[in-house]
């Protein structure tokens, strides 16, 4: 769970930093996607290194959730018999107990997200090798920036909890660091939120626009 959590929070991270290029406008923007295909050419054929990655993080993904499924069963066997009474909880708090919840429903918005913006687009013009263009045409429809806006803080949510618990899983859980380890999660979550919010935000304002 921690490994493959680490992997897709490297990806989370650079692509929330990428995709702040739109703010440098569609030259840019599409620039850098168009570097991303090339990446290692001549070295490898055109979008070789990009499925590498596209193959690695794909990988990552399926074990994530792999390792979830396996945790969700181990917990249900271990207490067969539910609490009879309402939980008085000690150290879960609203993040780590709705894991499962904010991962479904990232999950749902992620397979959205790729029919949006990378397999075919949902309704507008969409024009491959156009993102700035695509990111503009589907998020200035009010729903679907909601859809952006509501995808990212269930993302924001698993983050906190995930980038918190990844230190107990790998066994770096030393009490001196808990302060040091809550800041990261803490920090780090709001990063990735506060970015991925200013995307949906930026093109309802007008800021980012054709
Ligand atoms: C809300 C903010 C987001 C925006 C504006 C955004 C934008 C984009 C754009 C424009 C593309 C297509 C790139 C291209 O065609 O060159 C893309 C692809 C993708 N996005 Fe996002 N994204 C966001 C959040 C996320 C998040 C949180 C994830 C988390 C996993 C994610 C995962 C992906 C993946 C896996 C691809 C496909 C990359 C590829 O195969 O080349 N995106 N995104």
């Amino acid at each position: 769970m921690a490994i493959t959590g680490m992997m897709i929070m490297g990806f989370v991270f650079a692509h929330m930093v990428g995709n702040l290029k739109m703010f440098l406008g569609p030259v840019d923007f599409n620039h850098y996607g168009e570097f991303l295909r090339e990446l290692l050419v001549p070295i490898l054929p055109r979008t070789v290194a990009l499925w590498l990655l596209r193959i690695g993080l794909i990988t990552a993904f399926v074990l994530h959730i792999h390792s979830a499924y396996s945790l969700t069963r181990m917990n249900h066997a271990a207490r067969e018999v539910q609490y009879q009474s309402k939980r008085d909880y000690i150290a879960a708090n609203f993040a780590s107990r709705s894991m499962r919840w904010t991962g479904i429903i990232f999950a749902i918005f992620l397979v959205w997200h790729l029919f949006d913006l990378t397999f075919t687009g949902t309704g507008y013009h969409y024009v491959r090798g156009y993102p700035y263009q695509n990111v503009v045409n589907s998020l200035s429809r009010v729903p679907v920036a909601l859809l952006y806006m509501a995808g990212t803080i269930a993302l924001g949510i698993h983050l906190f909890h995930g980038a918190w618990s990844l230190f107990q899983s790998m066994g770096w859980n030393n009490p001196r660091f808990n302060s040091w380890r809550r800041n990261f999660a803490i920090g780090f979550a709001a990063i990735i939120t506060i970015g991925n919010l200013s995307f949906p935000i930026a093109v309802l304002a007008g800021v980012v626009a054709n």
